[in-house]
């Protein structure tokens, strides 16, 4: 049980996904090196953000317009249990984070919480690979300093 484990069973059972151009493995892991940045700065705990990295776009159809990408994700999750060492609270945040990270919006009441507020701006933070410039808008945050620390969360990762 590991997130190493859950990666090798993407890689097996979802290759074509995993290879995607814009939403496939390097995309993951910067989402996973943001979501660590933005956890080490809010405070919050990383567990949930590691699996999410690595699951939230590993059930698309395509590379266009697929709304059902986070609930199928979602779904995948229970697939995976046994290799997820999550606890069960976990696992629930991170169906959650999978099923809404293609719909939810900033104002929203699941935003507020900071295990989901943390999954989705990792994901937003690297929304520029797809040719969309990011709207701060869309990002989950409280002020205006929140918010200055979470792009300098993308400008150091954008140095890799
Ligand atoms: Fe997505
Ligand atoms: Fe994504």
């Amino acid at each position: 049980m590991s997130l190493v484990s859950v990666i090798g069973r993407i890689k097996k059972e979802r290759p074509a996904n995993v290879g995607s151009t814009f939403h496939g493995i390097n995309h993951w892991k910067r989402v996973h090196a943001n979501g660590l940045k933005l956890c080490e700065y809010f405070n919050a705990a990383p567990e949930v953000i590691r699996y999410f990295a690595y699951l939230h776009d590993s059930c698309r159809l395509n590379e266009g317009i697929d709304p059902e990408h986070g609930s199928r994700a979602a779904m995948y999750i229970d697939e995976l249990r046994d290799d997820i060492d999550l606890d069960d609270s976990q696992i629930k945040f991170l169906k959650r984070a999978c099923s809404g990270h293609t719909h939810a919006n900033p104002g929203a009441k699941a935003g507020l919480d900071l295990t989901l507020a943390c999954c989705w701006n990792a994901d937003r933070l690297d929304v520029d690979r797809v040719g969309i410039t990011l709207d701060i808008t869309q990002l989950f945050t409280k002020n205006a300093h929140d918010l200055t620390n979470i792009l300098a969360c993308k400008t150091k990762l954008h140095e890799f």
